[in-house]
C-alpha cells in the first residue's frame, strides 16, 4: 500500500516486497524447546534468507545460511551497523520492545567506518592487557565463593546462583571494579535486572543505576588509574572522552555478561543431560573443552543477533533487499547450516562456526578467548569441587527461556552431595 507520493504507508511491509505476505513471524513456542527445527522449515520453505515479523509484526530479514551471514557481516559497505538507516522507523511505538536493543545509541555497537575502528580498537587493546593467567586464578576465587554459598545445602538453581553471577563478577573484576564491597554486589544485581528482568523488576531504573556507577569508576580511574581495561581505555593515545568510555565500558560489561552466562549454563546442561559427556565428567578437562566447543555449534547463546541494515538497494540469497531494510544475523541457524553438513553432523572438532560473529563488528578479538577462560573455569572449578553433581529434574523437563535472541535455560536446577567447602 502507497500513499500518493508513493512512500510507503505507516502500517505496510517494505515496498514491493511480496514475499513478506508469508513472513514467519520471529517468536512464539518453537523457540523455547527445538529452534533447529524451526530453522530447517524456515530454509526449506524461503531459502537462505527469510522474511520475517519481529515484535508488533514489523518486517525484517532472517539471515539462515552460513555463507549469506559471512557475506553481510564482512561487506560493512553494504550491511552497516547504524539502526538510523532502518527504513522502518515511522512504524516502531515509544514502548517497543526491542527498542533498548535496537534504538541508535552513542557507542562503539553503532559506529561505523573509521569511528568504529577508533572505537573497537581502544577495547581490543584495553582487552588484551587482560592476563589470562590472572583472570583464570580471579574466576576461581569467584567459583569457590559461590560454590560454598550453596555446597553445604547438597542442592542448588546454577542459573542464578552460579551460571550469571560468575561472569558478571569476573567482568567487573576485569573492569577495575573493586570485589566484594556492597556498592559492587548492589551493581552485579542492577546488571542482572537490566540485561534479564525478572518479574517485579525495573530495568530501566536498574540500567540507569548501572550507568550512574560506571561513570562513577571512570572518574575514580581518570584520577587513579590502574591496572585494569577502564584505565586502559582512558589513558589510550585515541583520546576517548569520559563519555565515549561510559558508553563503550557499558556495552563490553553487557556483551560479555549475558552471553558468557549462557554459554556456562548451556555447557553444563549438555554435560549433566549427553551420554557422551557423562563417563567423563567428573574431573573430565578434555570433555569440558569438548563440550563448551559443542555448545558453540549447537546452542550458541547469541542466537540471533539485531543486525544490520541496508545501505542501499542489493540481492541476498536470491532476496531483493530494499535500503534501510534490517537484516538479523541467524548465528545459529547458519552454524547448522545443512550446506557446511552435509554428512547431517555438526561437528565439535573445529571453531569456525559464527557464533561471535564476523567482519569489522565482530565480537572483539581477545574477548572470545576471555570468555573462553570465564566459562572454561567456571565450569571445571564446579565439577571437582561438586563431582557427583546431577540434574535435580528430568533432563526433559529443563525449558529454555522463551527468547528469540539469547539461547538459554530458564533454571538448572542440580543436585549433590552436601559438602563444607
Ligand atoms: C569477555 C567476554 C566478552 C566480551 C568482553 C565481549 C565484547 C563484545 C563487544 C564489545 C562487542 C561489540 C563489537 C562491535 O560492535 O564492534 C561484541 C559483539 C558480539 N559478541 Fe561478544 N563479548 C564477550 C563474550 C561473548 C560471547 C561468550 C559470545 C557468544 C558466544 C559473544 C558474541 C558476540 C556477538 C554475536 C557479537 C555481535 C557481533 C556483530 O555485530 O556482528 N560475545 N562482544
Amino acid at each position: 500500500m502507497s500513499d500518493h507520493t508513493g512512500a510507503p504507508s505507516a502500517d505496510t511491509p517494505p515496498p514491493g516486497c511480496p514475499a513478506h505476505a508469508s513472513a514467519v513471524h520471529l517468536g512464539g513456542l518453537e523457540y523455547q524447546q527445538t529452534p533447529s527445527q524451526l530453522y530447517r522449515t524456515m530454509r526449506r520453505e524461503h531459502g537462505a534468507v527469510a522474511p520475517v515479523l519481529l515484535d508488533g509484526g514489523i518486517p525484517a530479514w532472517l539471515v539462515l545460511g552460513y555463507p549469506e551471514v559471512s557475506y553481510v557481516t564482512s561487506h560493512d559497505e553494504l550491511f552497516a551497523r547504524d539502526s538510523r538507516r532502518w527504513n522502518q522507523w515511522p512504524n516502531i511505538p515509544q514502548d517497543w520492545p526491542l527498542l533498548p536493543f535496537v534504538g541508535h545509541q552513542p557507542s562503539v555497537l553503532f559506529t561505523e567506518g573509521q569511528e568504529h575502528q577508533r572505537r573497537a580498537g581502544v577495547i581490543t587493546e584495553a582487552l588484551e592487557g587482560v592476563d589470562q593467567f590472572e583472570l583464570t586464578r580471579q574466576c576461581q576465587v569467584i567459583a569457590e565463593q559461590l560454590i560454598a554459598s550453596f555446597a553445604g545445602s547438597g542442592q542448588a538453581e546454577l542459573m542464578s546462583t552460579y551460571a550469571h553471577a560468575l561472569p558478571a563478577r569476573a567482568v567487573l573484576w576485569m573492569c577495575g571494579v573493586p570485589q566484594g564491597t556492597t556498592g559492587t554486589e548492589q551493581l552485579v544485581e542492577d546488571l542482572r535486572i537490566s540485561l534479564d528482568a525478572g518479574e517485579g523488576d525495573d530495568p530501566v531504573a536498574a540500567y540507569l543505576r548501572v550507568g550512574e556507577r560506571i561513570t562513577e569508576l571512570v572518574k575514580e580511574k581518570r584520577e587513579r588509574p590502574g591496572p585494569d581495561v577502564t584505565s586502559r581505555m582512558l589513558h589510550h593515545p585515541a583520546g576517548l572522552s569520559d563519555e565515549e568510555v561510559v558508553q563503550d565500558l557499558i556495552s563490553v560489561i553487557a556483551a560479555a555478561q549475558q552471553p558468557t552466562a549462557n554459554w556456562i549454563c548451556n555447557t553444563l546442561r549438555l554435560l549433566l543431560t549427553d551420554e557422551r559427556f557423562a563417563v567423563n565428567v567428573s574431573g573430565g578437562r578434555v570433555s569440558v573443552g569438548d563440550a563448551l566447543n559443542e555448545v558453540l555449534w549447537l546452542d550458541t547463546p547469541t542466537q540471533n543477533f539485531i543486525g544490520r541494515w541496508a545501505v542501499r538497494d542489493t540481492q541476498l540469497g536470491g532476496r531483493l533487499i530494499r535500503e534501510g531494510d534490517c537484516l538479523v544475523l541467524g548465528l545459529a541457524a547458519a552454524n547448522t547450516d545443512p550446506q557446511i553438513w552435509p554428512e547431517a553432523h555438526v561437528g565439535a572438532e573445529n571453531s569456525a562456526h559464527l557464533s561471535f560473529s564476523n567482519g569489522e563488528h565482530r565480537c572483539p578479538y581477545p574477548a572470545p578467548l576471555l570468555a573462553d577462560v570465564m566459562a572454561r573455569t567456571a565450569v571445571e572449578t564446579l565439577l571437582e569441587r561438586l563431582p557427583d553433581l546431577v540434574l535435580a529434574v528430568d533432563a526433559a523437563e529443563l525449558t529454555w527461556r522463551p527468547s528469540v535472541w539469547m539461547r538459554g535455560l530458564t533454571t538448572l536446577p542440580v543436585r549433590f552431595t552436601p559438602s563444607v567447602q
